[in-house]
């Protein structure tokens, strides 16, 4: 009888992805969704040759050593930054993520977070809910006009160019967006979007979203210093990864005026939040929930799903992050 390869599924997960992965590994479940530290993912990882992760848990090279069986780890997230590449790659363990099948929903809700933060919705309905609404006011919770302003984008790749397309065609924004590489002419055009320095997007963006990846060089990408190149009335909207901003700064700026206001899905040392942010009114907050649809989330488990499959059953995994560690 051949055995099946031994998989972990870290977190808890669709049960007809679970039925999936029982087809063809033999799996062990984290259904109650424990919480587990990283020695206790390592005890649990020992003689496992796969396993699925959902960006929450750390891949790294003492993890890696601690779990000499562990052959691929399959992310479902697009986001990788849980992952050290470097240390996986040199150590013959294949990486994949789980990129596109939530591009759209992502860059719907990064859109959703814009309209909020701008249009004050989270902090009107507060008002609204503590019985405070006696009267109507002609300055009544005035925000920002959307239609027509500049959207800057910070990070554009699949996400950054939905959210580019959303702005220049439903509501006839200017679009600027800063990425390391400048995208084709082709591409540009079909997102009506135009490069600019990071020091100009920083200046001009009425609204700045950022859609960058988390690395060791985006970390504090948005710090005092580049909040304070902002225009005092534009929105900042984060709906990549904490640690791109410098939390305690943004809150600083928004308490003092310096920022109108920000709208966060992401937060440095998730799922906690710095304790300054709680107490600004002009900030909406909302727990990574972007790419958060049944049906989204429900292809990113199965992508992921089918990566493992593909790895383990077939060789050929989908969307792998270091497919040199196929040839080697
Ligand atoms: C991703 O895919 O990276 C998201 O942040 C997880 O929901």
């Amino acid at each position: 009888m051949v055995m099946k390869p031994k998989i972990l599924v870290a977190r808890a997960v669709f049960p007809e992805v679970l039925l999936k992965l029982s087809d063809n590994f033999e799996v062990t479940a984290n259904q109650e969704d424990e919480a587990w530290t990283p020695a206790q993912l390592i005890e649990r990882l020992q003689g496992m040759q796969g396993v699925f992760t959902t960006g929450s848990e750390r891949i790294d090279a003492a993890l890696i050593s601690a779990c000499p069986d562990l052959k691929m780890c399959a992310n479902m997230a697009v986001g990788f930054n849980n992952f050290d590449l470097d240390a996986m790659t040199a150590a013959g363990v294949l990486a994949t993520n789980a990129p596109d099948v939530l591009t759209e929903t992502t860059a719907d809700f990064g859109f959703t977070l814009l309209m909020a933060t701008a249009r004050r919705v989270t902090e009107s309905e507060h008002f609204l809910r503590a019985g405070s609404w006696t009267r109507w006011r002609y300055d009544m919770f005035a925000g920002a006009e959307v239609h027509g302003s500049t959207l800057g984008i910070l990070g554009m790749g699949r996400i950054g160019q939905g959210i580019a397309k959303r702005g220049a065609f439903g509501f006839g924004m200017n679009v600027i967006y800063h990425n390391r590489s400048r995208l084709d002419a082709a591409t540009e055009s079909g997102c009506r979007a135009r490069w600019v320095t990071k020091e100009v997007l920083l200046s001009a963006a009425d609204h700045l979203v950022l859609v960058l990846p988390y690395t060791a060089a985006s970390h504090h990408a948005i710090g005092a210093a580049e909040l304070a190149q902002m225009k005092p009335t534009a929105t900042l909207i984060n709906i990549a990864r904490g640690g791109i901003v410098d939390d305690a700064a943004l809150a600083k700026a928004l308490r003092e005026g310096r920022l109108a206001a920000a709208g966060l899905d992401v937060f440095e040392g998730e799922p906690r939040v710095h304790p300054d942010l709680l107490t600004v009114p002009n900030v909406v907050l909302t727990p990574h929930i972007a790419s958060a649809t049944l049906s989204t989330r429900r292809a990113m488990a199965n992508l992921a799903a089918d990566n493992l499959i593909g790895f383990f059953v077939h060789r050929q995994p989908l969307t792998p992050l270091n497919p040199e560690v196929l040839k080697a």
